[in-house]
């Protein structure tokens, strides 16, 4: 029997953590939870801790995990609480290996301390590189991490590259993301002002958290993976195409200069590119129902209607401008879609705030990680008060 891996999954109450968990129990002879993290449900992270005896359970709230603590204290669990609590698992030099599945731009400072320690990661979180690309990936090469895409999209064409990198040498003419369209593909484009959060988080396909859900279906989603792709494989945005696919069996390609198209299928299940990532370079069971492709009622593509998906025209529209615009766009979205779930905003006024945003954005390069952290502040600033003088 091999060594046993020892994992932290940072936001293990998330969807993508609590995948990662069952995967993780599929496969108890090989991995073992070394650390989980949540920001406020302490329930279920009670409920983690006592399944699966991790060393260390961290909060940023020092309150909830004072409280978490009392909860288990007839458990071994460590409970760690403050701001740096969740660096602190992150780069233990007893894991082994990291998931990064907290949401949105929370996820950077645990994310980039796993880097730094060197860790193996096995990255959900694409706003962290969407917002540090650059920096993100030069960290990545000289701490020699090792990076492993778990957005499926990514973990497809990860799949589809011979080892995991674009390169020169390697042949290829352009890589395909594949998108379902979400929830709203055939919705009639003059009542989108009605979308409602639980339609709009209506995914057809994929159980998904609410924010990603309303990414979806702007498309805002396939912006952020569009520029994730573009530092995750060091290639350049105009070499990268989004088309719809709306059975999501396709889960991405990469078409080679020589005409031949290498695309990775399965079914609408984060479990697999999980296990892969988890796996890698070997391959672990992962519990996913497997594809029947003669059951299936066909695979259609389509291109992208930038009308209906403003959110995915302005991701491209950026997509070649210094990084502080990246910031603004993730920024401005993670604001807009979180006024539009609480109801202050409609659908249709998200992309209205990003571009306003973008539009009073400089176009600068952040090359630190405090530069980062104020851009992202101002443009949330930005988005905020576009927001107050909508509602
Ligand atoms: N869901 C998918 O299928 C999918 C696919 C590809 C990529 N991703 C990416 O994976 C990430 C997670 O997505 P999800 O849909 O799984 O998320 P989710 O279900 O909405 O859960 C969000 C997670 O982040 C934690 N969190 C939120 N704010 C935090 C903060 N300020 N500090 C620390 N932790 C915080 C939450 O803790 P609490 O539960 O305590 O609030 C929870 O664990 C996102 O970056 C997303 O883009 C997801």
């Amino acid at each position: 029997m091999g060594i046993v891996k020892q994992v932290t999954i940072l936001g293990s109450t998330s969807t993508i953590g609590v995948n990662t968990l069952d995967v993780i129990s599929t496969n108890r002879d090989k991995y073992s939870v070394f650390a989980l993290t949540a920001n406020t449900n302490i329930d279920l992270l009670e409920q983690q801790c006592r399944t699966y005896a991790p060393t260390y359970a961290a909060l940023r709230h020092e309150k909830l995990a004072r409280e978490l603590g009392e909860r288990l204290s007839d458990l071994p669990t460590v409970v760690v609480g403050g701001d740096n609590s969740l660096c602190d698992v992150a780069s233990h030099p007893d894991t082994d290996m990291v998931m990064a599945a907290i949401l949105g731009s929370a996820g950077l400072q645990p994310t980039l301390a796993a880097v730094r320690a060197g860790k193996r990661i096995l990255l959900a979180n694409k706003e962290s590189l969407v917002m540090s690309g650059k920096l993100f990936m030069e960290q990545v090469r000289s701490n020699e991490a090792m990076l492993l895409p778990i957005d499926s999209e990514h973990n497809a064409i990860y799949q589809c590259l011979a080892n995991g990198a674009v390169g020169h040498a390697s042949g290829v003419k352009r890589l395909i993301l594949t998108g379902s369209g979400g929830p709203l593909l055939r919705a009639d484009i003059s009542k989108m002002i009605t979308v409602t959060p639980d339609q709009a988080c209506a995914h057809p396909n994929w159980k998904m958290g609410r924010k990603i859900s309303v990414d979806s279906a702007t498309m805002m989603n396939k912006g952020l993976e569009l520029l994730e792709a573009s530092f995750l494989f060091d290639i350049s945005p105009g070499l990268i195409d989004v088309m719809i696919h709306p059975e999501s069996i396709v889960h991405s390609m990469v078409e080679y200069l020589d005409g031949s198209v290498v695309a990775q299928l399965g079914n609408p299940d984060m479990r697999t590119p999980i296990a892969h990532g988890l796996a890698w370079p070997d391959r672990v069971p992962s519990s996913v129902e497997p594809l029947n492709l003669t059951s299936n009622s066909g695979l259609h593509f389509e291109e992208v209607d930038h009308d209906r998906f403003p959110c995915l025209r302005l991701a491209r529209e950026i997509s070649e401008e210094p990084q502080g615009l990246f910031i603004a766009l993730n920024a401005a979205n993670e604001v807009a879609v979180k006024c539009f779930l609480d109801e202050l905003i409609a659908f249709t006024d998200i992309p209205v705030i990003i571009e306003a945003v973008l539009e009073q954005t400089k176009a600068e390069e952040a090359p630190t990680i405090e530069s980062v952290i104020e851009l992202d502040r101002a443009a949330r600033e930005l988005a905020l008060n576009r927001v107050n003088r909508k509602s």
